[in-house]
């Protein structure tokens, strides 16, 4: 079976949305876990739910990761750094990595809609000085909820910020991201613009709670007239 996605933590909420849809949309999917039992337990449940044909297995973070050029990590922020150092010895050469990441303050027993500010300027900046030269690194989903990405059955409706400094490697993740059906991405600049992105997700968490849902997303406007992304073109 050939597999085209490593997610890392894939057991949780964000990382078992996205390999629920991305499967969905017939991308082969691991799943990683820092325990073999479940992540081989997230792929049966994600081919339960999804039925004859499903192309998804499950293993650990680092052995699905040594299976794929294109690695998805979502984690929590309190594990992202410790992650990576595991992962770091088993990615491929090139490996272009979609970090989703937020540094919610519930790292620190803070609150979800509050943030903290990693040493590097973003979680994907500190993620991107561990692995080092040996990976093409990015950022996106973090405006993307895990609780919509999980309802397979409703279509999509958000964009998904995407910010690298390898431009090839962003038109990779936007290809991917654009397999589901309903999202669009956005190329958003450097990886830097990460610090921005990232916190995104705290005031999405902090409009969940003022109407009392789950799904709140963006939509950026004027998208249309743009003529679709450079860095695709
Ligand atoms: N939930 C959302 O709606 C949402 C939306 C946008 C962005 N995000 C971001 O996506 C990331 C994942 O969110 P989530 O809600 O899916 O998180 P989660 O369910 O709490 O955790 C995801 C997975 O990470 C692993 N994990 C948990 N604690 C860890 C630790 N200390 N060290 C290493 N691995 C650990 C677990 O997998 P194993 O135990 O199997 O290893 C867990 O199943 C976060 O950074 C979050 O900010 C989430």
């Amino acid at each position: 079976m050939t597999m085209d996605v490593a997610i890392v933590g894939g057991t949780g909420e964000e990382g078992f949305g996205l390999a629920l849809r991305l499967t969905k949309a017939g991308v082969g999917v691991v799943i990683g876990s820092r325990s073999e039992e479940r992540g081989a337990a997230a792929a049966t449940r994600a081919a339960e739910a999804l039925g004859v044909g499903a192309n998804v297995v499950g293993t650990t973070n680092e052995l699905a990761v040594s299976q794929t050029d294109t690695v998805i990590v979502t984690v929590p922020f309190e594990g992202q750094a410790e992650t990576y150092r595991t992962i770091k010895q088993h990615l491929r050469a090139g490996a272009v990595v979609m970090d989703a990441t937020s540094p919610l303050a519930t790292a620190v027993g803070g609150r979800a809609w509050h943030v903290v500010r990693p040493w590097h300027g973003s979680a994907a900046e500190q993620a991107a000085a561990i692995v080092g030269e040996g990976a093409r690194m990015t950022a996106g989903f973090h405006t993307i909820s895990a609780r919509a990405l999980m309802d397979v059955e409703r279509p999509m409706e958000s964009d998904v910020l995407v910010c690298g400094d390898d431009q090839e490697a962003k038109t990779i993740v936007g290809a991917l991201v654009e397999r589901i059906p309903g999202l669009r991405w956005v190329d958003c600049g450097l990886l830097s613009q990460a610090r921005i992105a990232e916190t995104m997700t705290a005031l999405l968490v902090s409009i969940n709670r003022q109407y009392g849902i789950h799904d709140s997303g963006f939509r950026i406007t004027g998208r249309d007239d743009w003529g679709g992304s450079k860095a695709s073109d």
